[in-house]
């Protein structure tokens, strides 16, 4: 029997206090697997739905917006958008919103946490006392690089990598460096004493680099063996953006080579599958892209993705659009 509700997708699994808000206004079908649907999967599921709420790994694109009429909204619960074809979405009438702000702390606290634990050499000196290695103590037993007085740099300076700049500059007394398109307000680097530096600069000076760029065809690779080339050997790697900005081959080959000290990996190219040759290397911290993890962060992200649906299907305005449809 129809009940002349609107019908939407939940694509993701995610707290079903949160789903059950939409169910008042919507018919909803969820995902109640751990993964994300394959394309043809989801194109299947969204006959007939006009909003559907995903996360960063569905693929939206022109073949899916094609064969998905009917769809209206489309609602992340990520900040990144890389797997969104936003243009193709506003060419077809169809709305976009993401979730920046929410995750904004949380994640800046695990690229921190990350750039620790890479510099520090936690995990691998974990392993070491698991696998029962430790036999003695030894005065440079693991010794690692410092963070606190050290050059932070860090490139993409959004409001994550303000939120990290802070940590560094107020936390630990780094000296702080970035590479942008475009630059802060003066207001915006006194507090944290940063300073704008061309990317050739950044790689040079900085003690920890830390990626916090969105993923774009321009800035794919954006780290490859030339700029790596340019980083001290002393220097650790932190990225907590997307896998494609560095080109893990070449990462992979510069830390086998001992040409930086180490890296920290939240992302990957082809995740949830990671390059081997990084699996095989001690100097790298590597987490299964969990930054912004943390259950009241995960909650306020779903909870913003679904606000989001119900005010782009009711007529009322969405959040955080990232398109304009005229109504
Ligand atoms: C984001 O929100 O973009 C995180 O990377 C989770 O996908």
């Amino acid at each position: 029997m129809s009940n002349n509700k609107l019908k939407v997708l939940v694509a993701r699994k995610t707290f079903p206090d949160i789903v059950d808000r939409l169910r008042p206004h919507f018919e909803v079908e969820t995902n109640e697997g751990e993964g994300a649907w394959s394309q043809p999967e989801l194109i299947a599921r969204l006959a007939g739905k006009a909003g559907v709420y995903i996360a960063g790994s569905e693929k939206i694109d022109a073949t899916l917006l094609d064969a998905c009429p009917e769809l209206r909204a489309i609602c992340t619960m990520a900040v990144g958008y890389n797997n969104i074809d936003v243009p193709a979405c506003t060419a077809r009438g169809v709305l976009v919103t993401n979730a920046p702000d929410v995750l904004t702390e949380t994640t800046a606290d695990f690229g921190f946490a990350l750039m620790m634990a890479t510099a520090r050499r936690i995990t691998e000196s974990e392993h070491f006392l698991r696998r029962g290695d430790w036999k003695q103590w030894a005065v440079t037993m693991f010794a690692g690089t410092d963070i606190h007085g050290a050059t932070l740099g860090i490139l993409g300076m959004g409001r994550i990598g303000q939120a990290i700049a802070k940590r560094g500059a107020l936390g630990f007394g780094m000296k702080v460096i970035y590479h942008n398109r475009s630059r802060l307000s003066v207001d915006q680097e006194a507090p944290i004493g940063a300073r704008w530096v061309e990317k050739d600069a950044l790689l040079q000076q900085a003690d920890h680099l830390v990626l916090v760029l969105p993923y774009s065809p321009a800035s794919h690779h954006i780290i490859g063996a030339p700029e790596l080339a340019l980083m001290k050997p002393t220097a650790t790697l932190t990225n907590i953006a997307r896998g494609g900005i560095v080109d893990e081959v070449a990462l992979a080959d510069t830390l086998a080579g001992g040409r930086i000290a180490a890296a920290g990996l939240d992302v990957f190219e082809g995740e949830p599958t990671v390059n081997p040759a990084l699996l095989a290397l001690s100097n790298v911290v590597l987490t299964p892209h969990i930054a912004s993890s943390s259950i009241p962060t995960r909650r306020a992200m779903s909870s913003l993705a679904v606000d989001n649906l119900i005010a782009a299907l009711t007529g009322g305005t969405p959040l955080t659009p990232l398109n304009l449809i005229p109504s």
